[in-house]
């Protein structure tokens, strides 16, 4: 399985400090937010990524991961996103890389205590379709700000709604999704959302609709370093006490 990890975007939640670098680069604890999500796919058995970034300072992650041997990385490749269209927009630009094989995406702002591996070897068994990673979420006013699972009675996830004002149950989905190479042409058939960019829950929902996604519920920490400076905060707490990817 390929590894896609997402680096773009502007970061404007954590503005001021994203004006002068990437979000992805800011430290969580002891190291720049996006090692984190280097090691979770390194750890769940990942090892040939690309990472998508854009904006002003792409080339700062060349510097911290060269070629990836550092950090168990056996193939590291980059693509740049010309200006900030979406999550699905900018998986769109690894479609070459990641060719006839699944791929596992990974937002490079979200942070996991515990390793990944269990889905991605799930996804193995799986192989067709797609497989997301689903966090409980207690209040609801977090929920909005996140994309939320409606569950169907036998269990099935009935369609996801992005950041909804009437959170249709107390999961969200994380940002790691597994897919089948068909994902590219569900890609192309997207038009934007209202806010102007290419819709991961788009995506999500076209699989929904076929029956052919499934999820995990995630055992452990889940944050967004990217969502608001307390959850920044957060995240940064948690790390310092716990570590992360923990086998
Ligand atoms: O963190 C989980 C949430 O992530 C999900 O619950 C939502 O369904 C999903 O849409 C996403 O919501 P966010 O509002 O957090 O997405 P954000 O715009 O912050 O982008 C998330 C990451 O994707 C970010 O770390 C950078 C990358 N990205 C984003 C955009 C808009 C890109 O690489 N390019 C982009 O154009």
């Amino acid at each position: 399985m390929k590894g896609v990890l997402l680096a773009g975007g502007t970061g404007s939640r954590l503005y001021p400090l994203t004006r002068i670098t990437n979000k992805h680069l800011l430290p969580i604890y002891d190291r720049p937010m996006i090692s984190y999500a280097v090691e979770a796919l390194v750890k769940a058995g990942i090892t040939e990524m690309m990472v998508v970034t854009g904006g002003t300072h792409a080339g700062e992650f060349l510097r911290l991961l060269s070629n990836g041997e550092g950090h168990g990385v056996d193939r590291l490749c980059y693509a740049y996103q010309d200006r900030p269209g979406g999550i699905a927009e900018a998986l769109g630009l690894a479609e070459r890389f990641v060719g006839d094989d699944p791929v596992l995406v990974m937002l490079a702002d979200n942070v996991f205590g515990r390793t990944i591996r269990p889905t991605v070897e799930a996804f193995e068994q799986q192989r067709t379709g797609a497989r997301i990673v689903l966090a409980p979420v207690e209040e609801p006013e977090h929920l909005r700000h996140l994309g939320v699972p409606e569950l169907a009675g036998d269990g099935r996830v009935a369609r996801i709604v992005e950041k909804p004002d009437d959170p249709p149950s107390s999961y969200c989905v994380t940002g790691v999704y597994c897919y089948d190479p068909t994902v590219f042409s569900v890609i192309a058939t997207l038009e934007p959302s209202g806010r102007g960019e290419l819709e991961i829950t788009d995506v999500n929902n076209h699989f929904v609709e076929a029956g052919a996604i499934s999820y995990d519920v995630l055992d452990g920490f889940w944050g967004d370093a990217g969502e608001s400076i307390d959850a920044y905060y957060a995240v940064n707490d948690h790390v310092r006490r716990s570590g992360a990817n923990r086998g």
